[in-house]
């Protein structure tokens, strides 16, 4: 999608001029933060709060340091997630990853250090120029990010129970670990244009059922695509035992059920029309992306 390729040029335009470099020791982590934030990816989650801000007739710009601050709390989850203590992998976006290339301690702060940065960024006035509207973004991102959200979810991932999850115990573990931030990435455009609770929940059911079904993509490719075409490790899951849909329902129904959720996304979007096509051509994108 070109339009996907266009937004995350703005974005890392935007988080290249929030990052600056500083001299001195400190200097170091915030090295480490670049590498990681500008290291390439999809951009998805920038990509919708542009997009569904875009939805209620606002600008680009308009959106980009909320949709730069999503990204920092979606590079910082990738670094901890990336740890010897995690999932311990090597390879990120094509290179190698945080701790590999620095060490542990100074992925863990340059994690930390995006982490915080995200909400110093949504509180600023370039989030919203109304400090109550920045209030919202700033809870809403804190209860997606948290112990009710991805931090929930990730805790979940690790937990001696995760082999003995059923489908429902699946649903919310994905539903927590990655579809909670991907919730509030869509939910942000509605809140920056402050919508009517019709629309938020319009967006809302789309982001729910988009949210379930990248994770379901990201497992898939994790049993069948190879690090060189995806950029990181693969067949990690597997091996480390981990609870996904590919492992209960094999690697058609997993399919099936993604491209089910993708349908059921694109539905939800009836509210607004053509002018929801963008996000429904995503939701495809989701399904068809190959990393
Ligand atoms: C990977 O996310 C981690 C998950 C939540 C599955 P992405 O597939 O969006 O990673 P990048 O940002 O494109 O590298
Ligand atoms: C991680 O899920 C989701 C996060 C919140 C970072 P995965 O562990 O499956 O993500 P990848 O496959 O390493 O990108
Ligand atoms: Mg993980
Ligand atoms: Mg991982
Ligand atoms: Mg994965």
């Amino acid at each position: 999608m070109s339009r996907l390729t266009a937004r995350a040029e703005s974005v890392t335009r935007r988080l290249d001029a929030l990052l600056p470099l500083v001299e001195g020791p400190r200097g170091r982590v915030v090295e480490a933060m670049r590498y990681s934030a500008l290291s390439g990816g999809k951009r998805l989650r920038p990509f919708l709060v542009v997009e569904s801000a875009q939805l209620f007739g606002l600008s680009e710009a308009a959106a980009l340091d909320t949709a730069a601050a999503v990204e920092m709390i979606h590079c910082y989850s990738l670094i901890h997630d990336d740890l010897p203590a995690m999932d311990d992998s090597d390879l990120r976006r094509g290179h190698p990853t945080v701790h590999v290339k620095f060490d542990d301690a100074t992925a863990i702060l340059a994690g930390d250090g995006l982490l915080t940065e995200a909400f110093a960024v949504l509180a600023g006035s370039g989030g919203h120029p109304d400090p109550a509207v920045r209030c919202e973004l700033v809870g809403g991102l804190a209860a997606a990010s948290g112990a009710a959200g991805m931090v929930g979810g990730q805790m979940i991932d690790l937990s001696p129970i995760r082999d003995q999850l059923d489908l429902a115990g699946i649903t919310t573990l994905q539903e927590l670990k990655t579809g909670a931030l991907i919730v509030f990435s869509c939910q942000a455009g509605a809140i920056l244009a402050q919508a009517e609770p019709q629309a938020r929940q319009a967006l809302r059911d789309y982001a729910t059922s988009l949210g379930l079904a990248f994770q379901i993509v990201d497992d898939l490719l994790d049993s069948e695509s190879t690090p060189e075409a995806l950029g990181k490790p693969t067949g990690q899951d597997m091996a480390a035992g981990k609870a996904t849909f590919v492992g209960q329902l094999g690697i058609e129904g997993a399919r099936e059920m993604a491209s089910g959720l993708v349908a059921q996304a694109c539905d939800s979007l009836d509210v607004f029309g053509d002018r929801a096509d963008i996000l429904r051509k995503t939701a495809t994108f989701v399904l068809e992306r190959t990393r």
